[in-house]
C-alpha cells in the first residue's frame, strides 16, 4: 500500500472488548464486544461525523484510538502528533482550583518545552482564537458560562497544535444558541489551522451542520457511511431511516 501522508488515522478492522465479572457470584470472566468490524480513514483538514445513539459504542472507539482501551483486535494507524481531545462536560475537564491562565499553560508545562513566558503568550493567543477575552484568564472554571468554558476546553485542545481534534459529544450538554455558536467556532478553526476533526454526536442536526462526511454506528457497527447531504437526502439503512424518524427529519 502507498503511504498516503495526508491520512491521519486509518482504523481496519477494529473489534474491541470489555472484560467483564460473568456475575457478582464468581470470578469468571467474559468478554464483551463492543466495536464490531470497524473500518474508515480520517484525511488531513477533513471533518468525520460519528452519528449512533447512545450506548453504541462512540466513546469506547474513541478510547481504543486513544490507547485506553488495550482489548482490541484490528490495525490503528496513527499517522500525526497525540490527537487532543474535547469532552461532552467542559466543567468535568477543568481543575475546578486553578484559574484559566493556569489551566491553559498546563499542556505546555507537562511538556516542559516552553518558558513560562512563551506559555503565557500562547495561552492568551488561544484565548483569542476561541473569541475569548483576556479577563478570562483570571478567572475559576465556576466563573464561567457553560458556553464559554467549553471554548476554554477548545482552547486548551488547541494548546499543542494538534492535527487532528476528536470532538466527543462536544454541543450535547449545551443549550441550542450556544451549540450553534460552539459549532461555528470549530468549523472556524477548522478552516483556520486545517485541522482534521473526528466530531461525535447522537444528535443528527448537529452533525449535518459540522461534517462533510458522516458514519452512522449502530450496537459497534458503521452500518452506513458517506458524505452527510447524500446520506441524510437518501438514506439506504433501515437504522438511519429511523434514526431521522425519531428526530422528526423524515
Ligand atoms: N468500562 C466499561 N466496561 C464494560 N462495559 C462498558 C464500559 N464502558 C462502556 N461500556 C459499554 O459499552 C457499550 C458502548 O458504550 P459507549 O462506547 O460509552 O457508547 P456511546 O459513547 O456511543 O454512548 C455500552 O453497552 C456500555 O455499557
Ligand atoms: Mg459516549
Amino acid at each position: 500500500m502507498k503511504e498516503d501522508r495526508d491520512c491521519l488515522l486509518e482504523v481496519r478492522n477494529l473489534n474491541t472488548f470489555y472484560i467483564e465479572e460473568e456475575s457478582i457470584f464468581t470470578s469468571k470472566k467474559r468478554k464483551k464486544q463492543v466495536c464490531k468490524d470497524v473500518s474508515f480513514t480520517i484525511k488531513r483538514g477533513e471533518i468525520l461525523g460519528l452519528l449512533g445513539e447512545s450506548g453504541s459504542g462512540k466513546t469506547t472507539l474513541v478510547k481504543a484510538v486513544l490507547g485506553i482501551t488495550k482489548e482490541y483486535t484490528g490495525e490503528i494507524a496513527l499517522n500525526c502528533t497525540q490527537p487532543q481531545m474535547i469532552f461532552q462536560d467542559p466543567y468535568g475537564s477543568l481543575n475546578p482550583a486553578k484559574k484559566i491562565l493556569w489551566i491553559l499553560e498546563e499542556p505546555l508545562r507537562v511538556q516542559k518545552k516552553h518558558d513560562s513566558e512563551s506559555r503565557k503568550k500562547k495561552a492568551y493567543e488561544m484565548l483569542a482564537k476561541v473569541g475569548l477575552d483576556d479577563k478570562i484568564a483570571d478567572r475559576y472554571p465556576h466563573e464561567l458560562s457553560g458556553g464559554q468554558r467549553q471554548r476554554v476546553c477548545i482552547a486548551m485542545a488547541l494548546m499543542l497544535e494538534p492535527e487532528l481534534l476528536i470532538a466527543d459529544e462536544p454541543v450535547s450538554a449545551l443549550d441550542v444558541t450556544i451549540q450553534a455558536q460552539i459549532i461555528r467556532l470549530l468549523l472556524e478553526l477548522q478552516r483556520d489551522m486545517n485541522l482534521a476533526i473526528l466530531f461525535i454526536s447522537h444528535d443528527l442536526r448537529v452533525i449535518y451542520q459540522m461534517c462533510e462526511r458522516v458514519m452512522v454506528m449502530q450496537d459497534g457497527r458503521i452500518v452506513e457511511e458517506g458524505d452527510v447531504i447524500s446520506l441524510f437526502q437518501n438514506p439506504q439503512n433501515p437504522y438511519t431511516i429511523q434514526l431521522m424518524e425519531a428526530a422528526g427529519i423524515r
